[in-house]
């Protein structure tokens, strides 16, 4: 059984790991060069929009939840080829799924039904970017 302790230290990570997506999401977008590069430089801004209402929508239910909201992002590496960066990105999408799924069950447990069902569509939408990943690799 999850505590309320637990409860807000994991969507708390998540919201390090969204701010990191967003930092990366935007330098990638940068350092995507040539044709492919201008593709992929306008997927990575459409998801940076994605990204930036999870880390909202988490930063208000830290608030909510009696936490105090992390303002600090994960750090990332920093492949240099296109090829590297998606395999990077996918990767770090699914860990997505799997951390907002686990989340999703812990608000579960604590009766957090709203909780519950934001962070499965949000474990949807991380899996979502990774078809999207998927099918550029
Ligand atoms: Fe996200
Ligand atoms: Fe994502």
């Amino acid at each position: 059984m999850a505590t309320k302790e637990e409860l807000i230290k994991g969507p708390n990570d998540d919201i390090s790991a969204e701010w990191g997506t967003i930092m990366r999401y935007t330098y990638q977008a940068s350092k995507a060069f040539g044709l492919r590069g201008a593709e992929l430089r306008e997927i990575f801004e459409s998801e940076i929009q994605d990204e930036l209402g999870h880390a909202v929508f988490l930063t208000d239910v830290i608030v909510d939840l009696g936490g105090e909201p992390t303002t600090v992002s994960k750090v990332f590496e920093k492949p240099m080829n296109l090829k590297e960066m998606l395999e990077l990105d996918l990767k770090m999408e699914l860990e997505d799924v799997e951390h907002y799924s686990q989340h999703a069950k812990m608000a579960e447990e604590l009766g957090e039904v709203e909780l519950k069902i934001k962070l499965e569509e949000m474990a949807a939408d991380e899996a979502g970017h990774a078809r999207e990943l998927r099918r550029l690799l």
